[in-house]
């Protein structure tokens, strides 16, 4: 699907200075970057921008701060060193977002500079996307980038604000990322199987209802599977379960038949008598879940199907574990998805959040097509929702 806005591309960029939204919310330990990834993901509109003689000004926020000014755990500090390290190019930072220090500098920004502001959440009125927020970050540059697709599902200032007063495009990780993720809706290579996981439906109803209309075939492992359970008249035991959610489940296996779409629910599960590392895992078919037991994988047979099925799908999509991959013991059926996937030679698109967590943890993240670096916005798109740091961009 072709992306509908302007990028970089589509603007001479040559000697302006550009303000660019990147997701630099990256995890810290004692002040350093654990996982770079998002950092890296910026890095080639970055580099296309410094290439084309623009000056650059970065700002993210990170983690959430209570908006009422510095916290030191959550400067940007790190992120900003992290990205010097990464290209070797300068980059310098300033402690300051939204006072005449922070104007100042980003009028000294010439072509070829780059320059990270502090965390644009230290202030309230980012959230809230305050008019004066949006006027002081225009007030900044030339041109507004929106690269920070992780963060394009929230009409906060820094995302959307700039774009009301300057031209605002895209760059080029928010552009793949909603090509890839709004593609598999347009024109999948068929058969095209979803596989859903998670602990709730609540959280992925909207996911599944839209995934519904376009995979051939859905799979759904993971808490949610329960509830399902519950909605086929099954018996669950102690596992997790939404009973407010059963007659929605319903509906969407109901819907699922209408549309043609398979569904593909756990035939036996890996079950424990309580949550924990310790807890011993018992295979119970799907419709004889003890009362005293709770479900936390799925069992081999359903491992062998989810596999079959991904193994034989031209593009898969994947949300949510099958199982507590957190722990070894309930891991494996995650891991046997997930390396189906990676075995394949499917297109693979990795929803963000856990799964993104689950392909790390079993290194498969250089396997996969595309690993989304967006959780919420991410599922937004799935969802078929208009981000709105994307609607604030120019028209291609
Ligand atoms: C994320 O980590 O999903 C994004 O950076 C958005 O963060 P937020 O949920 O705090 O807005």
């Amino acid at each position: 699907m072709a992306f509908t806005k302007k990028t970089v591309r589509d603007i001479d960029v040559d000697g302006k200075r550009i303000l660019m939204r990147v997701d630099f919310n990256v995890p810290l330990k004692d002040g350093v970057v654990t996982d770079d990834t998002r950092v890296r993901a910026a890095i080639p509109t970055i580099q296309y921008l410094k290439e084309h003689n623009a000056g650059i000004i970065l700002m993210s926020h990170l983690g959430r701060p209570k908006g009422d000014g510095f916290e030191p755990e959550l400067s940007l500090r790190p992120a900003a060193e992290k990205l010097a390290e990464l290209t070797g190019y300068d980059v310098k930072f300033i402690e300051h977002t939204y006072d005449d220090e922070a104007a100042e500098a980003c009028a000294d920004v010439k072509p070829g500079d780059i320059l990270v502001l502090e965390n644009v959440r230290f202030l309230k009125a980012e959230k809230k996307n305050a008019p004066e927020v949006a006027k002081k970050f225009a007030s900044y540059a030339d041109i507004f980038v929106l690269d920070a697709f992780g963060t394009a599902h929230r009409a906060q200032g820094s995302v959307v604000g700039a774009a009301e007063f300057i031209p605002a495009v895209a760059g080029f990780l928010l552009e793949k990322e909603v090509d890839t993720l709004t593609g598999i809706f347009a024109e999948p290579e068929r058969p095209f199987v979803a596989v859903v996981g998670g602990s709730k439906v609540s959280s992925k109803i909207g996911v599944l209802d839209h995934l519904i209309d376009s995979a051939d075939t859905l799979i759904i492992g993971g808490g949610m599977a329960y509830t399902f359970f519950l909605a086929k008249g099954y018996e669950v035991g102690k596992s997790l379960q939404e009973p407010d959610w059963i007659e929605r489940a319903g509906e969407m296996l109901k819907k699922a038949e209408e549309k043609g779409c398979k569904i593909l629910l756990p035939i036996d599960n890996v079950c424990a008598d309580h949550f924990g590392e310790d807890a011993e895992g018992v295979v119970f078919d799907s419709d004889k879940i003890p009362e005293d037991m709770m479900g936390m994988d799925i069992g081999p047979k359903t491992t062998e199907l989810y596999c079959d099925a991904v193994t034989k799908a031209a593009t898969v999509f994947w949300n949510g574990p099958m199982g507590v991959f957190e722990i070894e013991q309930f891991a494996k059926g995650t891991e046997a998805v997930a390396r189906a996937i990676a075995d394949s030679d499917c297109t693979s698109i990795i929803g963000g959040g856990d799964s993104v967590a689950a392909i790390n943890k079993f290194g498969l993240a250089d396997k996969m097509s595309w690993i989304s670096t967006g959780g919420g916005a991410s599922m937004e798109l799935v969802e078929g929702k208009a981000l709105p740091g994307v609607e604030a961009l120019l028209d291609a």
